[in-house]
C-alpha cells in the first residue's frame, strides 16, 4: 500500500488512531527512529514546512519523509498564508511518499501569528476559507487540518466549525486551547467532543494527553477517532503502547528508572552530531529534558537545566535514574 492508502486504511479501521504531534526541532528523523523502538504512534507528523513566496521545502524535514525508518505513514505539515505558494508546495510534496498534507492553524509563536500564519489565521476566517478551498483542489492525497479552538476566545469555535464542515477535509486535529492561551491550563475537551459529533470528517483530540487511563477516558468521552500526543510522548515514549494495553483491558507496564536512563542514552546517541561543541550538545538534549524532567520530579529539572558539560549531564541523570523503581512518568499536576 502507498502511504496515503495506509493512512486512509488506518483512519477507517476500528482501533483508535494514535499519532505523534508535530513538534518543531523535536519530531525529526532521529526522534522518529527512537520512538518507533518503543512501539511508537500509528502515524507521524513532520514539523511544519515554512511556506512563502520563494520557499523551498526544508531538506531536514524532507529527510523525515524520504528516509522514514518507522514503516508507518508520515503526514507533511505546512504553515503559511500565501495561497499560490501553499498550492505549489503541496503539489511538490505530493511527489514524495507523504501520507497526507496538513495545514497548521495553531502555531502560537508571535513571530508566526503576527504574519497571520499558523494560529494568526484564526483571526481571518475568509482567508482560511480561501486556503482550504485552494488546497483541497490541489491535494489528491488526504488533506488534513490542525487547529486551535480560536485566537482570543473559545467562542470563535462557533465560526470555525462551519468552515471545517464546508470543505471536504479528511481529518481535523484539535488542540483545544486558544492561541493567546499558549500552553496554559483549561483544555476544552468539550469542544473537541462537539466537533466529533458535528463534523463528517474524523477528529483527533490533542492537548495534555499524559497517561494511559486518562487517554482512554478522553477517547471515550469525546467520541473522537483518535488522539494526537506531543509532549507526553517525549516524556514517556512507552505511552503509545501503554494506551494500546489499556484499550485491550490489560495491565500497563511501567518502566524502571534505569529504562528511562537507557531512553535518554538512546536520544543522546541519535541527536548528537559528532564534532559539535560540548555545550551545544548538552543544550540540544535540554530541549528533550525539559519535558522528560516533568515526569521525574524532585529537583531533577532544576539541576538538569543548569548543567553545561557532558559529565554533569550524566551525573545528574545517574543520581535520579540509576534505580529499579517503576515510574509513572506523569507531570506533577494535571494541567
Ligand atoms: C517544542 C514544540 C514544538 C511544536 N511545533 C509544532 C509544529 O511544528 N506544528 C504544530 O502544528 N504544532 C506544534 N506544536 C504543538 C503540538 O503539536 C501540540 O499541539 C501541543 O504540544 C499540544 O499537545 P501536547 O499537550 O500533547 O504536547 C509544538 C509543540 C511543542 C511543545
Amino acid at each position: 500500500m502507498t502511504p496515503p492508502e495506509l493512512f486512509s486504511a488506518r483512519l477507517r479501521s476500528a482501533a483508535p488512531v494514535l499519532t505523534l504531534a508535530p513538534m518543531q526541532d523535536v519530531t525529526t528523523l532521529e526522534f522518529m527512529r527512537v520512538i518507533a523502538r518503543y512501539g511508537g504512534p500509528d502515524v507521524y507528523w513532520t514539523e511544519y514546512f515554512r511556506v512563502h513566496g520563494d520557499s523551498r521545502p526544508e531538506k531536514w524535514i524532507l529527510d523525515s519523509i524520504t528516509k522514514n525508518p518507522t514503516g508507518r505513514p508520515v503526514v507533511a505539515q505546512l504553515i503559511g498564508n500565501d495561497i499560490p505558494a501553499l498550492v505549489r508546495t503541496a503539489k511538490l510534496l505530493q511527489k514524495y511518499p507523504v501520507a497526507a498534507i496538513d495545514l497548521n492553524l495553531g502555531c502560537p509563536a508571535p513571530i508566526v501569528y503576527r504574519k497571520c500564519a499558523g494560529g494568526g489565521l484564526l483571526r481571518e476566517p475568509l482567508k482560511i476559507d480561501a486556503i482550504l478551498g485552494a488546497l483541497r483542489d490541489a491535494v489528491t492525497v488526504p488533506f488534513t487540518v490542525k487547529t486551535r479552538i480560536g485566537f482570543e476566545s473559545a467562542a470563535e469555535f462557533d465560526m470555525l466549525l462551519p468552515l471545517f464542515a464546508k470543505h471536504p477535509i479528511d481529518l481535523l486535529t484539535i488542540h483545544a486551547r486558544t492561541v493567546v492561551q499558549m500552553y496554559r491550563p483549561g483544555v476544552r475537551y468539550d469542544l473537541i467532543a462537539r466537533a466529533a459529533r458535528e463534523l463528517r470528517c474524523p477528529v483527533l483530540a490533542n492537548g495534555n494527553v499524559y497517561g494511559a487511563a486518562q487517554a482512554v477516558t478522553l477517547f471515550a468521552e469525546t467520541g473522537v477517532r483518535g488522539l494526537m500526543i506531543g509532549r507526553g510522548a517525549i516524556r514517556n515514549p512507552w505511552l503509545f503502547d501503554q494506551i494500546r494495553a489499556e484499550l485491550r483491558g490489560e495491565k500497563i507496564r511501567l518502566p524502571a528508572g534505569r529504562e528511562l536512563l537507557a531512553y535518554i542514552h538512546e536520544l543522546w546517541d541519535n541527536e548528537i552530531t559528532p564534532g559539535v561543541r560540548e555545550s551545544a550538545q548538552v543544550q540540544r538534549m535540554k530541549k528533550f529534558m525539559n519535558f522528560i524532567g516533568e515526569g521525574i520530579g524532585g529537583q531533577f529539572l532544576f539541576e538538569i537545566r543548569r548543567v553545561t558539560t557532558t559529565a554533569d549531564f550524566w551525573r545528574v541523570c545517574e543520581i535520579y535514574l540509576n534505580h529499579d523503581h517503576l515510574m509513572a512518568l506523569e507531570p506533577p499536576e494535571t494541567f
